[in-house]
């Protein structure tokens, strides 16, 4: 599979499997599924285990799922059609015992994204999350509490057929992955 990481040192073979997918199969997932995602999500370590995490759940078929893509950029929309369901992620920004602001928010529920993409991974369901969508319709049309900060949009499903697509989704599709080097990622010592 073209997508798996090709990697300059072992990693774990979760972490070299996941990749963000397109093309999604015309199969449901079901709500234990989708719990277990979100329970996976919940162990992610968080400052204070405050757990700033939210999740809004839109399957194919309920009434939010179009109201999700609705928000979605058009280099979205089109391969997002065919997801079996959207996870609307939310940072709590402030503390639960005192309304003061979590300046770690966004890092933990960035930790527990993490989490539920890898156990999705060892489900053999696809996870693609995104940032290219527009806020203000997100909150027109999902009503959320104040206080929640969107942080992604995942479309998720099992995994179809890349030639499944239209371009430029298909090529994109088929493309290796790359990373920077370990090298690239090291900051020198100054001392
Ligand atoms: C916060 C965030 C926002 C992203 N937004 C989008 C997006 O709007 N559209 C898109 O096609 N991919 C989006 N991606 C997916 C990235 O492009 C993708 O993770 C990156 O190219 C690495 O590819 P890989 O996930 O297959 O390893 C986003 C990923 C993250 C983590």
């Amino acid at each position: 599979m073209i997508k798996i990481a090709n990697t300059q040192f072992p990693v774990n073979e979760l972490i070299k499997n996941r990749w963000s997918a397109r093309s999604f199969a015309n199969t449901e997932i079901s709500d234990d599924t989708i719990n277990t995602l979100l329970e996976a999500a919940s162990w992610a370590p968080s400052a204070n285990n405050e757990q700033p995490w939210k999740f809004h759940v839109a399957k194919k078929n309920d009434s939010s799922f179009d109201k999700v893509w609705e928000s979605l950029m058009q280099g979205n929309r089109p391969w997002c059609k065919n997801a079996a369901a959207f996870i609307t992620i939310f940072a709590r920004d402030t503390f639960s015992a005192n309304e003061k602001p979590n300046a770690w928010a966004s890092h933990d529920v960035g930790i527990a994204t993490g989490y539920l993409l890898l156990q999705a991974t060892s489900m053999q369901i696809y996870c693609h999350p995104m940032a290219g969508y527009d806020k203000q319709i997100l909150q027109d049309n999902l009503q959320y509490e104040q206080g929640l900060i969107p942080q992604c949009i995942i479309a998720l499903g099992y995994l179809d057929d890349a030639e499944k697509l239209e371009e430029p989704y298909k090529t994109r599709e088929l493309t290796p992955r790359a990373r920077k080097t370990v090298d690239e990622l090291l900051i020198s010592d100054s001392i």
